[in-house]
């Protein structure tokens, strides 16, 4: 199967080579080619280039995009989308007063999901999450990390995991798996914390090992949930297994979470919403990338993750929607890169970097996704007729998709 994609007026995100990351000042730059050709073959990348040097013109498909923008699909490396229900109650809640940690405190928040999520069977689960995959693919996302974490005993947060696993086999869009029971601890455990993370290393981890269910391990390291001796006992067993850790840090308070993500070889770290100067010293000279969820801030009324101290220090940033039913009830990556644009100050340039190869790196899919580049998977989005790639994020909420191509396929 042949597609071949003619008249782009401006072909974004074009890279010869693999690049692993953009960092620091190189996020600004975004190469481009204007009045371009992109040939795709088997669902990969075949070929690309100026339309002036277009030779083969005949191809099983043919897409004019005259007019029209074509970059890669958006790699959204941090979402929760298989949950069961919603918690609009708790959204009524904090707009009459209740803070996040409060719902919390009194069993809502993530207990409330896992109440919820152990009542549902696994085709249940299924379903609503098809429906929220299918929505996320339409919006232009190409790449998808899914963590478990509303199950939180062994049963439910193995069906959760295999949820994951037949997504990933029914749909084209490429999914990697995260094993999250480290996301709260069940009430039974309140006052014997220990045994839970016993559960996950010695009932859970085996399991999901077993199952080959999981590509990642993370923790929530936050006060009030998994400190940071909890997370590096989990990270450390969870590595044991093979699972190379991606956790959630510094969403409320920094408590030493980027500093243990790191000494573990974190391939990210997530949230950062709270950042200190010994958080950024310590990600200077990593190997792990810094992901920032503003949708998440914009949800929860929370500060942003300072994207511009993080980014003026020479390090990288990626974008995630972080979709999940309590902080951030959608994974539009097109309102998270208009956000990062409007409320984190990032450019145009560095948020489309943030939003496809960093976020590539992010899940360990950088050698595949996240760029037009020659044999990588033809993931792409083709825009509607829009003056600039800088209208993406401008034209906030205006939906300015046309076409979205998952591994050549129309979506
Ligand atoms: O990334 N912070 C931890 N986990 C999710 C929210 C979980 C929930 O409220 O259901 C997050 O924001
Ligand atoms: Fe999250």
């Amino acid at each position: 199967m042949s597609t071949l994609i003619v008249n782009i007026k401006e072909l974004v995100q074009i890279r010869n080579s693999v690049v692993k990351k953009v960092s620091g000042k190189d996020m600004k730059t975004l190469p481009s080619l204007k009045n371009a050709y992109l040939r795709i073959e088997d669902g990969l990348i075949q070929d690309f280039g100026a339309m002036e040097h277009l030779r083969e013109k005949s191809a099983d498909t043919i897409i004019d995009a005259k007019g029209k923008i074509v970059l890669p699909a958006w790699c959204d490396s941090h979402t929760h989308i298989v949950y069961a229900g919603n918690r609009e109650g708790e959204f009524i809640d904090r707009i009459n007063g209740l803070s996040y940690e409060e719902i919390a405190e009194k069993g809502g928040g993530i207990l409330n999901s896992a109440k919820k999520l152990q009542a549902s069977s696994e085709e249940e689960l299924y379903q609503q999450a098809s429906k929220r995959l299918e929505e996320v693919m339409a919006l232009g996302t190409g790449a998808i990390e899914i963590k478990s974490g509303y199950g939180l005993n062994v049963n439910a947060e193995l069906k959760m995991l295999r949820v994951i696993k037949k997504l990933a086999k029914h749909y084209p869009i490429t999914v990697k798996s995260t094993f999250l029971g480290a996301h709260a601890f069940p009430a039974e455990y309140k006052n014997n914390k220990e045994a839970y993370i016993d559960l996950i290393i010695f009932k859970m981890l085996p399991q999901i090992a077993k199952e080959h269910l999981a590509d990642f391990i993370d923790v929530f390291c936050e006060t009030g949930y998994f400190s940071v001796a909890q997370t590096e006992r989990i990270l450390m067993a969870a590595q044991s297994y093979g699972l190379v850790p991606k956790i959630h840090v510094n969403q409320f308070t920094s408590i030493g979470g980027v500093q243990v993500g790191i000494k573990h070889h974190a391939l990210s770290v997530d949230h950062l919403e709270v950042l200190d100067t010994n958080d950024l010293i310590a990600l200077q000279g990593s190997d792990t990338m810094p992901v920032a969820l503003p949708s998440c801030s914009y949800f929860l009324g929370i500060p942003y993750t300072p994207a511009r101290k993080l980014i003026d220090s020479g390090l990288p940033l990626a974008l995630a929607s972080d979709y999940n039913p309590g902080s951030t009830p959608s994974g539009n990556m097109n309102f998270v890169l208009s956000t990062a644009c409007i409320k984190m100050k990032m450019t145009p340039e560095e948020a489309i970097n943030a939003a496809t190869l960093n976020g590539a790196y992010a899940m360990g899919l950088a050698d595949t996704h996240g760029s037009i580049t020659k044999g990588k998977k033809a993931n792409l989005i083709i825009t509607k007729e829009i003056p600039s790639y800088g209208f993406l994020p401008y034209a906030f909420g205006s939906h300015l998709i046309d076409t979205v191509l998952i591994a050549g396929e129309q979506v």
